[in-house]
């Protein structure tokens, strides 16, 4: 067997259908970019058509297959139009990965219920409403890949996380449920732990050279995270390799979480 061969049996997502959720920027553009390039026909839900548009016409441009959907996963309907919408592109997804999340920071006591609401909905109830949507379609197929991307604030209190980080502790206890549900019938259910990641939802502390480098200094690796970061986890996750990984919490923050 040739490493090339042995590599591919393991991680190749030839042949799968991926769906994005987040895919046209940061974190969940770098995953989607990543799937794509190990095989996988993408499909990238957002909001933003333009950013969405030049997603799909970078892969396209490296031969990969993407399609986008553009949908606001702030409420219900949006969600379940946008699902039905997604696995028009390439048929229904054997790998779904929730990155798309929204962080406002008010202070706790001027944390009102709109902003509750609004995290809550994008944050956790979208990956709940499309986990429903297609893992009952992947248990059946005898194959699935649900991938969450939630927060160190799922773990500890950090910069405000009021309703930010209340929904991604949501979303783990989600994972656990999803996996607890799904794992007999091969889908895997798990969830990446970003730290600090430079990107757009971060423009704000981002631009704070001092904050930037406290942050940093706080990992092991001694830097902050890169949406490329994800890439590598992501293939794991989504491919055969990860077979027995199910339920887990797994953290790409530079040792953040464990200094
Ligand atoms: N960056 C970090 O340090 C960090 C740390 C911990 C966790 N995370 C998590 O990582 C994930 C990705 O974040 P990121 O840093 O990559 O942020 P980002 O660059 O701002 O990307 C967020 C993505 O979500 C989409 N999105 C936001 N609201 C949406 C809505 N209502 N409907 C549909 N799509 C929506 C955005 O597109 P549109 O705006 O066009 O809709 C965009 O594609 C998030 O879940 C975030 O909570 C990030």
């Amino acid at each position: 067997m040739t490493t090339q061969s042995y590599l591919s049996e393991l991680f190749s997502l030839d042949g799968r259908v991926a769906v994005v959720t987040g895919g046209s920027s940061g974190i969940g553009r770098a995953i989607a970019g990543a799937l794509a390039r190990a095989g996988a026909a993408v499909v990238v839900v957002a909001r933003r058509r333009e950013e969405l548009a030049a997603t799909v016409e970078e892969l396209t441009a490296d031969g990969c297959r993407a399609a986008w959907v553009s949908a606001d996963l702030g409420t219900r309907e949006a969600v379940r139009a946008a699902a039905e919408e997604a696995a028009k592109a390439f048929g229904e997804p054997d790998i779904l990965v929730n990155s798309a999340g929204i962080n406002q920071r008010p202070p706790m006591g001027e944390l009102g219920e709109d902003v509750w609401d609004i995290t809550m909905a994008v944050n956790l109830e979208a990956p709940y409403l499309l986990g429903q949507r297609f893992g009952p379609g992947m248990a059946e197929r005898g194959f699935g890949r649900i991938i969450h991307v939630s927060s160190q604030q799922a773990h500890r209190a950090f910069v405000q996380s009021g309703a930010y980080g209340v929904s991604k502790g949501g979303l783990e206890s989600l994972s656990r449920s999803q996996a607890e549900a799904w794992s007999p019938y091969g889908v895997t259910c798990n969830t990446l732990v970003p730290g600090f990641v430079m990107t757009p939802l971060n423009a704000r502390l981002s631009s704070d050279p001092e904050r930037v480098a406290a942050l940093a200094a706080r990992t092991m690796i001694g830097r902050n995270g890169l949406a490329e970061d994800f890439a590598g986890a992501a293939v794991f996750l989504a491919s055969r390799a990860s077979a027995y990984v199910t339920g887990q919490s797994i953290f790409v923050d530079g040792g953040l979480s464990v200094h």
